[in-house]
């Protein structure tokens, strides 16, 4: 009995140190990003619903940034956070799933596509210049570095000699499944855009 009780308190504290673990070296992750602003108040209600399932059942690990900041098709978001959801301990029920990723459809197709055309339209008229900013409109360098800037665990330097510009093309449209590197719809023009500005990283 005494043997059973000590078992069960060995465990417990082997999970919690695991958790203690696991828990700083999430809050690690992003901590140095900026912190985005989305105001909702003009979002349909449903959406601010979602907003506030989003704010609060998606800061439990890390922060909202990356979220605010990358960019997904719809079938993208779906997707990420289905991934989330099947974390353990991520205490998202379906019906919140649904809600979070009604927000993100939303602010993607709004907030984030506004803000990309301003970037875009600030943006000099060459399409290196153009795809420049819309490497940091879409959030590719919150994955990606390029000369140090950005997310170095998946650096860009020398794509241009690595790799053709359909080549790029696809994998930016339309990523092989199973690839790390998300689902984002990104129109014919940006793509163009994006694809001259990693031809210069020789
Ligand atoms: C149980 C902890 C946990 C919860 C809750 C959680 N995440 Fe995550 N998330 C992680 C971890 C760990 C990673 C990094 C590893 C990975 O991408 O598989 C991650 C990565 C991500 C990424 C990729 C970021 C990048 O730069 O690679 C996005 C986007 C994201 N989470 C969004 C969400 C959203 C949206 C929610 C709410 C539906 C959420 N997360 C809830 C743990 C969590
Ligand atoms: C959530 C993180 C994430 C985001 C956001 C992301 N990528 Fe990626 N990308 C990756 C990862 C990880 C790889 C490495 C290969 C793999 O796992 O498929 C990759 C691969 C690539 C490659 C191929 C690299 C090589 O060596 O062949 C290119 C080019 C690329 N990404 C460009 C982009 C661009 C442009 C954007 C923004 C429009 C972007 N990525 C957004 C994670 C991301």
């Amino acid at each position: 009995m005494k043997q059973t009780v000590l078992w069960r308190f060995l465990l417990a504290a082997s999970l919690t140190a695991l958790l203690a673990i696991a828990t700083s070296a999430v809050a690690q992750f992003g901590s140095h990003e900026d912190e985005v602003k989305v105001d909702v108040s003009s979002y349909p209600a449903d959406v601010q619903n979602g907003y506030k399932v989003f704010a609060n059942k998606c800061s439990e690990c890390h922060s909202l940034t990356s979220s605010l900041k990358q960019s997904r098709s719809p079938e993208g978001w779906t997707e990420e956070v289905h991934r989330m959801q099947a974390m353990a301990s991520s205490h998202i029920n379906n019906n919140e799933a649904d809600l979070i990723t009604k927000f993100l459809v939303y602010d993607e197709a709004h907030r984030k596509a506004v803000a990309r055309e301003t970037a875009s339209a600030a943006a000099g008229s060459s399409p290196e210049e153009a795809g420049k900013q819309a490497f940091e409109s879409y959030g590719c360098s919150s994955c990606h570095s390029v000369a140090g800037a950005g997310n170095t665990s998946a650096p860009l330097d020398g794509i241009g000699n690595k790799r053709a510009a359909e080549e790029l093309k696809k994998l930016i449209a339309s990523p092989p499944s199973g690839s790390t590197m998300p689902a984002m719809d990104v129109p014919a023009k940006d793509l163009n855009n994006l694809v001259a500005y990693l031809l210069t990283l020789k």
